[in-house]
């Protein structure tokens, strides 16, 4: 969920509303806004996109205010309902509450409240707060004068279990917006005389780039010119002041329909700012911020990589590419199911954490589940501040910049380029066996920026091609070795944002099971190798040659100058040439344009598909 809180000079409706427009992609399902003015608390709020509440704004304004909150809403606990959508009161209606998370114990807290005689309009765990917050308050303006608010909010939290991002104001504080977060993301802009509680710095980068990372368990108190935070029992706590160098212009369209098209074509430049500055002029990896003594590097006995979605693709490339490097073993898991089995690690395990968001439900708990085992972190992520980065031992950043898009496309990229980064910065130090392969990958990588480049310009048949097959209801995609997991990504992406029913598959497992799938003109994306691996190539031509003689459309991506393919090929799609190992970089770009193509020429909405949320932050 996306949470914009703001306190200042200027007109809070629209500070918020375009905060909520950038954090938009967090969730999409319903959105509300509250402003305090007037000695009172009114409020709007509409099911469906943010569009719908500004309609709701047209037809019945809010009065002028230069405090307010507003929420974009990923449901967990109720329907996408304009009951549900946030924020949330207690039975005053003097009081408002947004949230993202999920509160564990809602249900004993709402029989509690029940019992003492309350009713509840929703069906949501957030309602309980705003309830619990409206009996503290009275209580700590006696005790607490102006900082009533915030006690008030210590003290439900002191309450609460589970993940949580609270903002909340008061009619009867009208210069105070008060959050909280327990795992769980929130940051505080901090403008001149004016101050903003976001989930991230997207929500308030029109306004100001000083920015506040708060830690967890924290309580935080923002007027017009101070702010004030704490831990939940009310001692004073520091958070992170830290500058955000990206700006506005980065996290808006610049022409384009969609993010996603815009961060697609971002995919050059963002490949060469995570290289930037690793490479040395001799061709040698630094890349201190492992924070990893050479001895230590040398005593890692096993890698295991834990990631969710498109990030776990990156990981499972990640595997082939470490392995081959360095001889060291890697394991490469879902978050989800790490955070829940018993895994074996010691001190010499480095656990590779990867998360554009650095703030994944799944993937930090995951990362806590490692820790708790004395393993040592590394976290791969692309949000500077996030929680993931912060919790790991030491963090490798991928300079992708904003990704707004639902869809993860530049950070895949860029996360490739630091897994390959940290494979060979591994085999530096522990003098690897291939020292000459080593520089030449190095020199390759060095080109990756420019190989994106050139696949790019290749795109309009790709194009074209999804808007041709937008009526299939089926896609299945297959790949080898790195291709394998290069195909899941476009299977991924095909059912994220054109809800085709497209699967990946591993060439080699065609024909134990998936081949019955094919049947006359089903299309088939095959991802073959390049011919630097014979072996690999021709056994995934042979393939091609099984399903065509099936009757499937085969839709073939093999590097330039690849005949073998052509035969068999009814699409052929031709990428630069790369090693190996490196392919992905290339190989996935017209998986990307083919999904954003196909979803649009289906009408669909390429940034924000149904049921999705960026960034993830319940289990
Ligand atoms: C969500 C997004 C995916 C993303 C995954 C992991 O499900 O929709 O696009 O790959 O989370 O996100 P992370 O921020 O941890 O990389």
């Amino acid at each position: 969920c996306g949470i914009v809180g703001y306190v200042g000079p200027k007109t809070a409706l629209d500070v918020v509303i375009e905060g909520l427009r950038r954090l938009e992609y967090r969730g999409y399902d319903s959105a509300g806004v509250a402003v305090v003015a007037d000695g009172g608390l009114t409020s709007r709020k509409k099911a469906g996109k943010l569009g719908n509440l500004e309609k709701e704004l047209a037809a019945h304004p809010l009065p002028e205010s230069g405090l307010g909150l507003g929420h974009t809403r990923w449901a967990t606990h109720g329907g996408p309902t304009d009951g549900n959508a946030h924020p949330h009161f207690d039975s005053t209606g003097r009081v408002a509450v947004v949230h993202n998370g999920i509160i564990e114990n809602f249900a004993a807290l709402r029989e509690e409240l029940q019992q003492a005689g309350i009713t509840l309009a929703s069906e949501t765990d957030t309602e309980v707060v705003a309830h619990l917050l409206g009996q503290q308050f009275p209580g700590c303006v006696e005790s607490h004068g102006d900082g009533a608010l915030a006690e008030a909010m210590r003290r439900v939290c002191r309450r609460l279990d589970g993940a949580f991002t609270l903002v909340a104001v008061h009619a009867d504080a009208p210069d105070v917006v008060v959050g909280a977060r327990l795992n769980s993301p929130l940051v505080v802009g901090v403008g001149e005389g004016e101050a903003f509680l976001c989930s991230d710095v997207a929500g308030f980068i029109g306004h100001t780039r000083e920015a506040i990372e708060l830690g967890q368990a924290q309580v935080v108190e923002v007027r017009s010119n101070a702010v004030v935070i704490t831990d939940f029992a009310g001692e004073p706590a520091a958070g992170k002041p830290f500058h955000v160098d990206w700006d506005v212009a980065a996290a808006e369209k610049g022409g384009y329909d969609y993010f996603m098209d815009k961060e697609i074509d971002e995919q050059p430049q963002a490949v060469a700012d995570t290289l930037l500055g690793r490479i040395s002029a001799e061709g040698r990896l630094q890349l201190d911020e492992m924070r990893m003594s050479e001895s230590e590097l040398r005593s890692v006995d096993k890698v295991i990589v834990i990631a969710a979605g498109t990030s776990y693709h990156a990981g499972m490339i990640a595997k082939y590419a470490i392995e081959h490097w360095t001889r060291i073993p890697v394991e490469v898991e879902l978050a989800s199911e790490f955070r829940y089995r018993d895994p074996i690690l010691t001190r010499d395990t480095l656990v590779l954490v990867i998360s554009q968001s650095g703030e994944t439900a799944d993937t930090l708990m995951a990362l806590r589940h490692a820790k708790d085992q004395h393993a040592r972190v590394l976290a791969i992520c692309n949000s500077n501040g996030a929680t993931i980065p912060r919790e790991a031992d030491a963090v490798v950043y991928t300079h992708g910049g904003p990704e707004i898009a639902v869809a993860s496309t530049k950070a895949f990229l860029t996360q490739l380029i630091a897994c390959y980064l940290v494979g060979l910065y591994l085999a530096q130090v522990r003098a690897a066996k291939f020292p000459d392969e080593i520089a030449d990958i190095l020199e390759q990588l060095s080109q990756a920026p420019a190989k994106v480049r050139e696949t790019l310009d290749r795109m309009g048949p790709v194009r074209e091609l999804g808007r041709l097959l937008k009526d299939e209801g089926r896609v299945l995609f297959l790949g080898r070795h790195v291709g394998y997991p290069v195909a899941l990504e476009g299977a991924l992406k095909l059912k994220e944002l054109a809800y085709v029913h497209a699967e990946g598959f591993a060439a080699g497992e065609l024909k134990h099971g998936p081949i019955a799938l094919v049947d006359q003109g089903l299309p088939v994306v095959v991802v073959v190798p390049p011919a630097d691996r014979p072996l690999l190539h021709d056994k995934i031509v042979s393939n091609i040659q099984e399903i065509r003689a099936r009757g499937a459309r085969t839709i073939v991506i093999a590097e330039d100058g690849d005949t073998a393919v052509a035969p068999f090929a009814d699409t052929l799609i031709y990428v630069p040439e790369l090693p190996t190992l490196l392919q992905p970089l290339v190989a996935t770009v017209p998986l990307q344009v083919f999904a954003s193509a196909l979803a649009d020429a289906k009408g669909l909405d390429v940034d924000q598909p149904r049921n999705l949320a960026k960034s993830v932050t319940v289990e």
